[in-house]
Protein backbone atom coordinates (compact mmCIF):
# COMPACT_ATOMS: atom_id res chain seq x y z
CA UNK A 1 0.00 0.00 0.00
CA UNK A 2 1.37 3.45 -0.85
CA UNK A 3 1.47 6.65 1.89
CA UNK A 4 -1.74 8.97 1.46
CA UNK A 5 0.17 12.21 1.03
CA UNK A 6 -1.51 15.18 2.29
CA UNK A 7 -0.87 19.39 2.48
CA UNK A 8 -2.43 21.47 5.36
CA UNK A 9 -3.77 25.12 4.82
CA UNK A 10 -4.11 26.31 8.24
CA UNK A 11 -2.42 25.39 11.24
CA UNK A 12 -4.02 27.16 14.30
CA UNK A 13 -6.13 25.43 16.62
CA UNK A 14 -7.26 22.52 14.25
CA UNK A 15 -4.33 22.22 12.20
CA UNK A 16 -2.27 21.60 15.50
CA UNK A 17 -4.45 19.02 16.88
CA UNK A 18 -3.96 17.42 13.39
CA UNK A 19 -0.75 17.20 13.70
CA UNK A 20 -0.43 15.73 17.24
CA UNK A 21 -3.46 13.38 16.62
CA UNK A 22 -1.66 11.96 13.18
CA UNK A 23 1.56 11.35 15.67
CA UNK A 24 0.30 10.05 18.76
CA UNK A 25 -2.58 7.90 17.03
CA UNK A 26 0.07 6.91 13.55
CA UNK A 27 -0.03 3.05 14.36
CA UNK A 28 -3.52 2.81 14.86
CA UNK A 29 -4.77 4.94 11.78
CA UNK A 30 -2.69 3.20 9.62
CA UNK A 31 -3.88 0.16 10.75
CA UNK A 32 -7.59 1.25 9.86
CA UNK A 33 -6.31 3.13 6.69
CA UNK A 34 -3.79 -0.04 5.28
CA UNK A 35 -1.26 2.98 4.72
CA UNK A 36 0.75 5.81 6.00
CA UNK A 37 -0.72 9.59 6.41
CA UNK A 38 2.04 11.77 5.25
CA UNK A 39 1.67 15.78 5.62
CA UNK A 40 3.98 17.09 3.05
CA UNK A 41 2.99 20.45 3.03
CA UNK A 42 1.60 23.15 5.19
CA UNK A 43 0.84 26.58 4.66
CA UNK A 44 0.46 29.37 7.38
CA UNK A 45 0.06 33.35 7.38
CA UNK A 46 2.47 34.02 9.63
CA UNK A 47 5.87 33.27 11.40
CA UNK A 48 5.50 31.56 14.92
CA UNK A 49 5.93 28.64 16.94
CA UNK A 50 3.40 26.20 16.33
CA UNK A 51 3.91 23.62 19.37
CA UNK A 52 6.54 20.27 19.23
CA UNK A 53 4.72 18.28 16.80
CA UNK A 54 4.27 20.71 13.58
CA UNK A 55 7.97 20.36 12.09
CA UNK A 56 8.60 23.88 10.83
CA UNK A 57 10.50 23.11 7.81
CA UNK A 58 7.16 21.68 6.70
CA UNK A 59 5.82 25.25 7.04
CA UNK A 60 5.40 28.23 4.11
CA UNK A 61 3.21 31.18 3.53
CA UNK A 62 2.41 30.48 -0.17
CA UNK A 63 -0.47 28.16 -0.81
CA UNK A 64 0.69 27.98 -4.65
CA UNK A 65 3.05 25.32 -4.34
CA UNK A 66 1.30 23.06 -2.32
CA UNK A 67 -2.11 23.49 -4.52
CA UNK A 68 0.28 23.04 -7.58
CA UNK A 69 2.28 19.81 -6.45
CA UNK A 70 1.50 16.53 -8.10
CA UNK A 71 2.19 14.44 -5.26
CA UNK A 72 -0.27 16.24 -2.65
CA UNK A 73 -3.55 13.49 -3.07
CA UNK A 74 -6.03 15.61 -0.45
CA UNK A 75 -5.48 19.51 0.76
CA UNK A 76 -6.90 19.82 4.08
CA UNK A 77 -8.08 23.20 4.65
CA UNK A 78 -8.53 24.59 8.27
CA UNK A 79 -7.73 28.24 7.36
CA UNK A 80 -11.38 29.57 8.04
CA UNK A 81 -13.36 31.82 6.24
CA UNK A 82 -14.42 32.19 2.74
CA UNK A 83 -11.64 33.90 0.57
CA UNK A 84 -8.85 32.88 -0.14
CA UNK A 85 -10.37 29.28 1.22
CA UNK A 86 -12.67 28.99 -1.86
CA UNK A 87 -10.20 30.14 -4.46
CA UNK A 88 -7.42 27.40 -3.00
CA UNK A 89 -10.26 24.96 -2.64
CA UNK A 90 -11.76 25.10 -6.29
CA UNK A 91 -7.61 25.06 -7.59
CA UNK A 92 -6.99 21.63 -6.04
CA UNK A 93 -10.16 19.92 -7.07
CA UNK A 94 -9.89 21.25 -10.60
CA UNK A 95 -6.45 19.12 -9.95
CA UNK A 96 -8.51 16.50 -9.30
CA UNK A 97 -7.15 16.28 -5.47
CA UNK A 98 -9.65 15.57 -2.53
CA UNK A 99 -10.61 18.00 -0.41
CA UNK A 100 -10.99 17.61 3.74
CA UNK A 101 -12.23 20.75 4.91
CA UNK A 102 -13.86 22.22 8.61
CA UNK A 103 -14.99 25.86 7.14
CA UNK A 104 -18.59 26.13 7.76
CA UNK A 105 -18.75 29.09 6.68
CA UNK A 106 -17.48 28.33 3.44
CA UNK A 107 -19.62 25.65 3.06
CA UNK A 108 -22.65 27.25 4.05
CA UNK A 109 -21.69 30.36 1.12
CA UNK A 110 -20.39 27.88 -1.54
CA UNK A 111 -20.48 24.26 -0.56
CA UNK A 112 -22.76 23.42 -3.46
CA UNK A 113 -20.47 24.67 -5.79
CA UNK A 114 -16.99 23.11 -4.96
CA UNK A 115 -19.36 19.72 -4.10
CA UNK A 116 -20.23 20.16 -7.76
CA UNK A 117 -17.14 20.48 -8.71
CA UNK A 118 -15.33 17.83 -6.62
CA UNK A 119 -18.36 15.36 -8.32
CA UNK A 120 -17.59 17.09 -12.11
CA UNK A 121 -13.62 15.56 -11.19
CA UNK A 122 -14.48 12.35 -9.62
CA UNK A 123 -12.75 13.76 -6.37
CA UNK A 124 -13.94 13.83 -2.87
CA UNK A 125 -14.79 16.77 -0.51
CA UNK A 126 -15.24 15.71 3.25
CA UNK A 127 -16.51 18.29 6.29
CA UNK A 128 -17.36 15.86 9.06
CA UNK A 129 -15.89 19.24 11.28
CA UNK A 130 -18.25 21.50 9.86
CA UNK A 131 -20.80 20.70 11.84
CA UNK A 132 -20.30 19.84 16.10
CA UNK A 133 -16.67 19.51 15.79
CA UNK A 134 -15.95 16.02 17.36
CA UNK A 135 -19.66 15.09 16.89
CA UNK A 136 -20.07 12.66 14.15
CA UNK A 137 -23.54 13.98 12.97
CA UNK A 138 -22.39 14.63 8.79
CA UNK A 139 -21.59 10.50 8.47
CA UNK A 140 -24.47 10.04 10.18
CA UNK A 141 -26.99 12.08 7.98
CA UNK A 142 -24.96 10.74 4.99
CA UNK A 143 -24.74 7.04 5.73
CA UNK A 144 -26.64 5.98 8.75
CA UNK A 145 -29.52 7.24 7.62
CA UNK A 146 -29.35 6.92 3.86
CA UNK A 147 -32.63 4.54 4.26
CA UNK A 148 -34.78 6.54 6.07
CA UNK A 149 -36.65 9.37 5.65
CA UNK A 150 -35.76 12.44 8.43
CA UNK A 151 -38.60 14.33 9.86
CA UNK A 152 -36.80 17.14 11.96
CA UNK A 153 -33.41 17.40 13.20
CA UNK A 154 -32.95 19.56 16.47
CA UNK A 155 -29.51 20.46 17.26
CA UNK A 156 -27.36 22.84 19.90
CA UNK A 157 -24.81 23.25 17.87
CA UNK A 158 -23.15 26.53 18.92
CA UNK A 159 -20.93 25.72 21.60
CA UNK A 160 -20.40 29.63 23.22
CA UNK A 161 -24.40 30.50 23.31
CA UNK A 162 -24.80 27.30 24.74
CA UNK A 163 -22.59 28.11 27.19
CA UNK A 164 -23.83 31.42 28.47
CA UNK A 165 -27.16 30.54 28.44
CA UNK A 166 -26.20 27.51 31.06
CA UNK A 167 -23.83 30.11 32.94
CA UNK A 168 -27.46 32.09 32.82
CA UNK A 169 -29.24 29.16 34.12
CA UNK A 170 -26.98 27.41 36.74
CA UNK A 171 -25.98 30.75 38.23
CA UNK A 172 -28.54 33.90 37.52
CA UNK A 173 -25.26 35.04 35.59
CA UNK A 174 -26.81 38.41 33.26
CA UNK A 175 -25.99 38.08 29.53
CA UNK A 176 -23.12 40.37 29.71
CA UNK A 177 -21.22 38.45 32.49
CA UNK A 178 -21.83 35.51 31.20
CA UNK A 179 -20.24 36.18 27.57
CA UNK A 180 -17.29 38.16 29.51
CA UNK A 181 -16.99 34.45 31.38
CA UNK A 182 -16.65 32.37 27.99
CA UNK A 183 -14.50 34.75 26.44
CA UNK A 184 -12.31 34.54 29.61
CA UNK A 185 -12.33 30.61 29.60
CA UNK A 186 -11.71 30.88 25.87
CA UNK A 187 -15.44 29.85 24.67
CA UNK A 188 -16.16 32.63 22.87
CA UNK A 189 -14.31 34.74 20.19
CA UNK A 190 -13.20 38.58 21.28
CA UNK A 191 -15.87 39.17 18.68
CA UNK A 192 -18.66 37.20 19.38
CA UNK A 193 -21.12 37.94 17.11
CA UNK A 194 -20.98 35.47 14.72
CA UNK A 195 -21.90 32.74 17.69
CA UNK A 196 -24.20 35.06 20.36
CA UNK A 197 -26.19 36.01 17.07
CA UNK A 198 -26.65 32.54 16.00
CA UNK A 199 -25.04 33.34 12.47
CA UNK A 200 -22.29 30.49 12.77
CA UNK A 201 -25.41 28.12 13.92
CA UNK A 202 -26.92 29.01 10.54
CA UNK A 203 -23.96 28.07 8.60
CA UNK A 204 -24.34 24.51 10.15
CA UNK A 205 -28.18 24.35 9.58
CA UNK A 206 -27.77 24.76 6.25
CA UNK A 207 -25.28 21.93 5.78
CA UNK A 208 -27.81 20.00 8.19
CA UNK A 209 -30.56 20.64 6.50
CA UNK A 210 -28.58 20.03 2.90
CA UNK A 211 -27.85 15.96 4.10
CA UNK A 212 -31.29 15.65 5.16
CA UNK A 213 -33.00 16.92 2.62
CA UNK A 214 -30.78 17.29 -0.29
CA UNK A 215 -31.73 21.18 0.30
CA UNK A 216 -30.36 23.75 -1.28
CA UNK A 217 -30.29 27.32 0.17
CA UNK A 218 -29.33 30.55 0.30
CA UNK A 219 -28.33 30.98 4.22
CA UNK A 220 -31.47 34.18 4.11
CA UNK A 221 -33.78 31.50 3.84
CA UNK A 222 -32.91 30.51 7.70
CA UNK A 223 -34.97 32.93 10.51
CA UNK A 224 -31.79 33.85 12.38
CA UNK A 225 -32.21 35.17 15.88
CA UNK A 226 -29.28 35.29 18.34
CA UNK A 227 -29.02 34.58 22.11
CA UNK A 228 -28.37 38.46 23.38
CA UNK A 229 -31.62 39.56 23.73
CA UNK A 230 -32.41 36.59 26.11
CA UNK A 231 -32.49 37.70 29.98
CA UNK A 232 -32.04 36.19 33.14
CA UNK A 233 -35.71 37.42 33.84
CA UNK A 234 -36.63 35.18 31.09
CA UNK A 235 -35.17 32.36 31.75
CA UNK A 236 -36.19 32.59 35.69
CA UNK A 237 -39.71 32.75 34.43
CA UNK A 238 -39.27 29.55 31.99
CA UNK A 239 -38.27 27.67 35.17
CA UNK A 240 -41.43 28.54 36.83
CA UNK A 241 -43.30 27.11 33.91
CA UNK A 242 -40.94 24.03 33.76
CA UNK A 243 -38.86 25.04 30.70
CA UNK A 244 -35.42 25.91 30.06
CA UNK A 245 -33.82 28.06 27.37
CA UNK A 246 -31.56 26.53 25.07
CA UNK A 247 -29.66 27.83 21.73
CA UNK A 248 -31.82 25.89 18.94
CA UNK A 249 -31.34 25.37 15.31
CA UNK A 250 -34.49 23.54 14.00
CA UNK A 251 -34.93 21.74 10.40
CA UNK A 252 -38.53 20.19 9.98
CA UNK A 253 -39.84 18.90 6.50
CA UNK A 254 -43.55 19.97 6.57
CA UNK A 255 -46.12 18.07 4.93
CA UNK A 256 -46.76 20.34 1.74
CA UNK A 257 -42.71 19.54 1.24
CA UNK A 258 -41.56 23.11 2.32
CA UNK A 259 -38.78 22.72 5.21
CA UNK A 260 -39.10 24.88 8.20
CA UNK A 261 -35.93 26.09 9.29
CA UNK A 262 -35.07 28.27 11.92
CA UNK A 263 -32.18 29.13 14.62
CA UNK A 264 -33.11 30.96 18.06
CA UNK A 265 -33.09 30.59 21.33
CA UNK A 266 -36.35 28.45 22.62
CA UNK A 267 -38.07 27.06 25.77
CA UNK A 268 -37.49 23.66 25.97
CA UNK A 269 -39.14 21.37 28.58
CA UNK A 270 -36.80 20.50 31.14
CA UNK A 271 -37.40 16.78 30.42
CA UNK A 272 -36.41 16.99 27.07
CA UNK A 273 -33.34 15.26 26.19
CA UNK A 274 -31.96 18.48 24.78
CA UNK A 275 -32.70 20.49 27.86
CA UNK A 276 -29.48 18.54 30.05
CA UNK A 277 -26.97 19.01 27.00
CA UNK A 278 -24.96 21.87 29.18
CA UNK A 279 -22.02 24.05 28.85
CA UNK A 280 -20.19 23.86 25.57
CA UNK A 281 -21.81 20.80 24.57
CA UNK A 282 -23.28 20.23 21.27
CA UNK A 283 -26.35 17.97 20.56
CA UNK A 284 -28.08 16.97 17.45
CA UNK A 285 -31.40 15.36 17.91
CA UNK A 286 -32.49 13.35 14.64
CA UNK A 287 -35.92 11.87 14.18
CA UNK A 288 -36.15 9.69 11.47
CA UNK A 289 -39.77 8.40 10.20
CA UNK A 290 -38.72 4.75 10.55
CA UNK A 291 -35.84 5.00 12.81
CA UNK A 292 -37.24 7.09 15.22
CA UNK A 293 -35.36 9.37 17.34
CA UNK A 294 -31.14 9.54 17.95
CA UNK A 295 -29.31 11.58 19.38
CA UNK A 296 -25.70 12.34 19.25
CA UNK A 297 -24.19 14.75 21.61
CA UNK A 298 -19.85 15.80 22.77
CA UNK A 299 -17.71 18.06 22.02
CA UNK A 300 -18.69 20.91 19.18
CA UNK A 301 -14.83 22.44 19.66
CA UNK A 302 -11.83 22.60 20.67
CA UNK A 303 -8.53 21.36 18.70
CA UNK A 304 -8.43 17.37 19.48
CA UNK A 305 -12.15 16.62 19.28
CA UNK A 306 -12.10 18.81 16.17
CA UNK A 307 -9.36 17.22 14.69
CA UNK A 308 -10.71 13.63 15.01
CA UNK A 309 -13.26 14.67 12.68
CA UNK A 310 -10.83 15.75 9.81
CA UNK A 311 -8.48 13.09 10.47
CA UNK A 312 -11.34 10.62 10.28
CA UNK A 313 -12.43 12.05 7.01
CA UNK A 314 -9.05 11.64 5.77
CA UNK A 315 -8.87 8.45 6.71
CA UNK A 316 -12.25 7.77 4.48
CA UNK A 317 -11.00 9.51 1.64
CA UNK A 318 -7.74 7.76 2.17
CA UNK A 319 -9.38 5.05 1.82
CA UNK A 320 -11.17 5.58 -1.43
CA UNK A 321 -7.64 6.57 -3.26
CA UNK A 322 -6.36 3.34 -1.97
CA UNK A 323 -8.92 1.37 -3.70
CA UNK A 324 -9.65 3.77 -6.63
CA UNK A 325 -13.07 4.57 -5.43
CA UNK A 326 -13.20 8.11 -5.30
CA UNK A 327 -16.60 9.80 -5.20
CA UNK A 328 -18.53 6.82 -4.50
CA UNK A 329 -20.62 8.04 -1.30
CA UNK A 330 -22.81 11.69 -2.91
CA UNK A 331 -21.41 14.55 -0.69
CA UNK A 332 -24.73 15.89 0.08
CA UNK A 333 -25.85 12.54 0.83
CA UNK A 334 -28.13 12.97 -2.16
CA UNK A 335 -27.33 12.49 -5.60
CA UNK A 336 -26.47 15.53 -7.52
CA UNK A 337 -30.00 14.97 -9.68
CA UNK A 338 -31.98 14.84 -6.58
CA UNK A 339 -30.49 18.00 -4.79
CA UNK A 340 -33.31 20.34 -5.07
CA UNK A 341 -33.59 23.86 -4.44
CA UNK A 342 -35.26 24.12 -0.96
CA UNK A 343 -38.96 25.53 -0.48
CA UNK A 344 -38.64 27.23 3.23
CA UNK A 345 -41.83 27.67 4.99
CA UNK A 346 -42.06 31.85 5.54
CA UNK A 347 -41.55 32.37 9.41
CA UNK A 348 -45.18 34.13 9.74
CA UNK A 349 -46.60 30.73 8.63
CA UNK A 350 -44.71 28.93 11.26
CA UNK A 351 -46.87 28.01 14.36
CA UNK A 352 -45.79 27.06 18.03
CA UNK A 353 -46.68 27.80 21.40
CA UNK A 354 -44.99 31.39 22.58
CA UNK A 355 -43.68 32.86 25.97
CA UNK A 356 -44.55 36.39 25.91
CA UNK A 357 -43.58 38.51 29.17
CA UNK A 358 -44.90 42.23 29.06
CA UNK A 359 -43.79 44.72 31.40
CA UNK A 360 -47.21 47.08 32.23
CA UNK A 361 -48.29 49.32 34.17
CA UNK A 362 -50.01 47.83 37.44
CA UNK A 363 -53.64 49.49 36.65
CA UNK A 364 -56.62 47.94 36.92
CA UNK A 365 -57.94 46.50 33.41
CA UNK A 366 -54.38 46.38 31.84
CA UNK A 367 -54.56 41.91 31.50
CA UNK A 368 -57.91 42.76 30.08
CA UNK A 369 -56.18 44.73 27.16
CA UNK A 370 -53.49 42.53 26.95
CA UNK A 371 -55.90 39.73 26.63
CA UNK A 372 -58.14 41.78 24.28
CA UNK A 373 -55.38 42.52 21.88
CA UNK A 374 -54.01 38.60 21.84
CA UNK A 375 -57.68 37.42 21.18
CA UNK A 376 -58.67 39.65 18.51
CA UNK A 377 -55.57 38.09 16.79
CA UNK A 378 -56.28 34.42 17.07
CA UNK A 379 -53.55 33.87 20.12
CA UNK A 380 -55.29 32.50 23.42
CA UNK A 381 -53.56 32.20 26.70
CA UNK A 382 -53.16 29.21 28.37
CA UNK A 383 -51.19 29.74 31.35
CA UNK A 384 -50.30 33.49 33.55
CA UNK A 385 -48.33 34.36 35.75
CA UNK A 386 -48.24 38.41 37.07
CA UNK A 387 -45.40 39.45 39.24
CA UNK A 388 -44.78 43.35 40.64
CA UNK A 389 -44.15 45.34 43.71
CA UNK A 390 -47.82 46.58 44.13
CA UNK A 391 -46.94 49.29 46.46
CA UNK A 392 -44.31 50.87 44.15
CA UNK A 393 -44.63 52.98 40.59
CA UNK A 394 -42.21 50.47 38.54
CA UNK A 395 -43.81 48.52 35.89
CA UNK A 396 -44.72 44.88 36.71
CA UNK A 397 -44.09 41.54 34.79
CA UNK A 398 -46.63 39.90 33.16
CA UNK A 399 -45.85 36.38 31.63
CA UNK A 400 -48.35 34.25 29.14
CA UNK A 401 -47.94 30.89 27.49
CA UNK A 402 -50.00 30.86 24.71
CA UNK A 403 -51.77 27.76 22.84
CA UNK A 404 -50.61 27.03 19.72
CA UNK A 405 -50.50 30.37 17.08
CA UNK A 406 -49.41 31.25 14.18
CA UNK A 407 -46.22 33.78 14.18
CA UNK A 408 -47.09 36.38 11.94
CA UNK A 409 -50.48 36.69 14.70
CA UNK A 410 -48.75 36.86 17.28
CA UNK A 411 -46.19 39.70 15.73
CA UNK A 412 -49.31 41.61 15.10
CA UNK A 413 -50.90 41.37 18.39
CA UNK A 414 -47.55 42.55 19.88
CA UNK A 415 -47.39 45.20 17.14
CA UNK A 416 -50.92 46.05 18.64
CA UNK A 417 -49.73 46.17 22.38
CA UNK A 418 -46.79 47.96 21.60
CA UNK A 419 -49.28 50.97 21.16
CA UNK A 420 -50.85 50.87 24.63
CA UNK A 421 -50.96 53.49 27.31
CA UNK A 422 -49.89 50.76 29.75
CA UNK A 423 -46.75 49.43 28.39
CA UNK A 424 -43.43 50.01 29.94
CA UNK A 425 -40.83 48.39 27.57
CA UNK A 426 -40.94 46.05 24.81
CA UNK A 427 -42.84 42.37 24.93
CA UNK A 428 -40.03 40.00 24.90
CA UNK A 429 -41.33 36.82 22.89
CA UNK A 430 -39.96 33.51 22.55
CA UNK A 431 -41.18 30.07 20.84
CA UNK A 432 -41.74 27.06 23.00
CA UNK A 433 -40.49 23.90 21.01
CA UNK A 434 -43.01 21.25 21.14
CA UNK A 435 -41.16 17.93 22.52
N1 LIG B 1 -11.48 25.75 16.66
C1 LIG B 1 -12.43 24.84 16.68
O1 LIG B 1 -12.72 24.23 17.73
C2 LIG B 1 -13.17 24.49 15.42
C3 LIG B 1 -14.20 23.54 15.46
C4 LIG B 1 -14.86 23.19 14.28
C5 LIG B 1 -14.50 23.80 13.09
N2 LIG B 1 -13.51 24.76 13.10
C6 LIG B 1 -13.17 25.38 11.81
O2 LIG B 1 -11.82 25.06 11.51
C7 LIG B 1 -11.21 26.12 10.79
C8 LIG B 1 -9.93 26.56 11.51
O3 LIG B 1 -10.25 26.99 12.82
P1 LIG B 1 -9.11 27.28 13.91
O4 LIG B 1 -9.84 27.44 15.19
O5 LIG B 1 -8.01 26.30 13.79
O6 LIG B 1 -8.61 28.70 13.43
P2 LIG B 1 -7.25 29.45 13.83
O7 LIG B 1 -6.72 28.92 15.11
O8 LIG B 1 -7.51 30.90 13.69
O9 LIG B 1 -6.23 28.99 12.69
C9 LIG B 1 -6.32 29.44 11.37
C10 LIG B 1 -5.06 29.08 10.66
O10 LIG B 1 -5.17 29.47 9.29
C11 LIG B 1 -4.05 30.27 8.93
N3 LIG B 1 -4.50 31.25 7.96
C12 LIG B 1 -5.49 32.17 8.11
N4 LIG B 1 -5.61 32.90 6.99
C13 LIG B 1 -4.66 32.44 6.13
C14 LIG B 1 -4.27 32.79 4.82
N5 LIG B 1 -4.88 33.76 4.15
N6 LIG B 1 -3.27 32.09 4.23
C15 LIG B 1 -2.65 31.08 4.90
N7 LIG B 1 -2.97 30.71 6.15
C16 LIG B 1 -3.98 31.39 6.75
C17 LIG B 1 -3.55 30.91 10.21
O11 LIG B 1 -2.19 31.22 10.05
P3 LIG B 1 -1.31 31.83 11.26
O12 LIG B 1 -1.19 30.72 12.25
O13 LIG B 1 -0.01 32.13 10.62
O14 LIG B 1 -2.06 33.01 11.76
C18 LIG B 1 -3.80 29.78 11.21
O15 LIG B 1 -2.72 28.88 11.20
C19 LIG B 1 -12.29 27.21 10.66
O16 LIG B 1 -12.98 27.06 9.45
C20 LIG B 1 -13.22 26.90 11.82
O17 LIG B 1 -14.55 27.35 11.58
C21 LIG B 1 -12.85 25.11 14.22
Amino acid sequence: MRNIRIGMIGCGVVGQGIMRLLKENAASIEGRLGGKIEVKRIVARSKRDRGPFVPPDLVSYDAGPLLSDPDIDIVVEVMGGVQPAYEHLKRALEAGKSVVTANKALLAARGHELIELSESRGADLYFEAAVAGGVPVIRVLREAFASDRITAVRGIINGTSNYILSRMTESGLDFASALKEAQEKGYAEADPTLDVGGGDAAHKLSILAMLAYGAKLELAQISTDGIDQVSATDIAFARRFGYVIKPLAVARALADGSLDLRVHPALVSQKNVLASVNGALNAVYIEGAAVGPCLLSGLGAGAMPTAVSVVSDIVDVGRNLLSEAGGRVPQRAFRADSVKVAKVQPMSEHSCRFYLRFAVLDRSGVLGKLASSLGKHNVSIEQMVQEGHHQTQEPVSVVMLTHPAREGDVRAALSEIASLDIVAEPARALRIEPT
